[in-house]
C-alpha cells in the first residue's frame, strides 16, 4: 500500500525493490511498446556508465548488460519496474564505429522517439565525472532544448575524482546548465560502483510514478 510511504524517498525504496524484468529490445520505431506506463531514458556517450547505473538503481546486477567495450547497447532497451514504470536504456551516443549510415540511422531513431513518446517523463543525460560537458553531449542537450524535452544531468563514476575535484566537477557542471531552458536546474552526482547518489536519483524518478491516492481516483 503506497499509502504508508511517509516520504518520497521512502517511496521510491519501495518502488526500487519491485521485481525489475527486462521487456525488449527495440531497434525499429513500429517495435515501441504500447505507451502505457510513465517512462524514463538513460542516454550519454558510449562507456558513461548508462547500462551500470540502471542495474544500480533497480539493485539486479546485470539486468543491463555493461561491458568494456563502448557500443555495447545497440538498441533500445525496456525494462519494466513493478509494473509501475518502464526504464529505457539507449545505446549510447558518439560511438563512431558501427558504419556511418548505421549510425545515422540510430540517431534518428532515437530523436524520433525521444519526439514522439508522450509517456517519456525524463531525459536523464549522464555525463562522466573525469571529463565533464562535451561537445558531444553540448549537442545533445541543443537538441532536447529545442524539443523542449525535459532532462536532467548526472554525473556518473564520481567515484574515480578525489572529493575536492568532485566539489568543482559538480559545480562547474551546475553552471554549464545553469541557461539551458529545458535542463533540470540539480545535477546529481553518482557512483554505480560506490552506491552514490543512487537514491537520490531513484527519488527523482519516482515522482513520476501516480500515488496510491491519484490512482485510486482513476479506479473510480
Ligand atoms: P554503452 O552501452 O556502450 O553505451 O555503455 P554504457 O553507458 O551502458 O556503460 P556501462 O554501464 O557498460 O559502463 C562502462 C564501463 O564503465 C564499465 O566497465 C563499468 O564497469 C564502468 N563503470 C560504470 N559505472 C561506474 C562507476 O560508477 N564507477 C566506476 N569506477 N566505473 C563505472
Ligand atoms: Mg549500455
Amino acid at each position: 500500500n503506497l499509502m504508508t510511504h511517509s516520504s518520497q524517498s521512502e517511496f521510491a525504496a519501495w518502488l526500487f525493490a519491485q521485481s525489475c524484468e527486462f521487456m525488449l529490445g527495440v531497434a525499429h520505431i513500429k517495435d515501441l511498446p504500447a505507451d502505457s506506463h510513465p517512462e524514463v531514458t538513460f542516454a550519454g556517450r558510449s562507456n558513461v556508465g548508462k547500462s551500470s547505473l540502471i542495474n544500480a538503481l533497480t539493485n539486479r546486477n546485470g539486468i543491463a548488460r555493461t561491458s568494456n567495450t563502448p557500443g555495447r547497447t545497440q538498441q533500445l532497451n525496456y525494462f519494466n519496474l513493478g509494473n509501475k514504470l518502464h526504464i529505457v536504456d539507449l545505446p549510447g551516443f558518439g560511438y563512431a564505429a558501427a558504419p556511418k549510415d548505421v549510425v545515422h540511422q540510430w540517431q534518428e531513431m532515437i530523436l524520433a522517439y525521444l519526439k514522439g513518446r508522450p509517456s517519456l517523463k525524463r531525459v536523464y543525460l549522464l555525463i562522466d565525472a573525469r571529463h565533464g560537458i562535451k561537445k558531444v553531449d553540448k549537442e545533445h542537450m541543443d537538441i532536447f532544448d529545442e524539443a523542449a524535452l525535459s532532462y536532467q544531468v548526472i554525473l556518473t563514476k564520481i567515484d574515480k575524482l578525489k572529493s575536492a575535484q568532485q566539489n568543482s566537477m559538480l559545480e562547474k557542471t551546475q553552471q554549464d546548465i545553469l541557461l539551458r531552458p529545458a535542463a533540470h536546474p540539480t545535477v546529481i552526482a553518482t557512483s554505480s560502483e560506490k552506491n552514490i547518489g543512487i537514491q537520490d536519483v531513484r527519488s527523482e524518478i519516482s515522482r513520476f510514478v501516480k500515488t496510491f491516492k491519484e490512482d485510486d481516483s482513476n479506479d473510480g
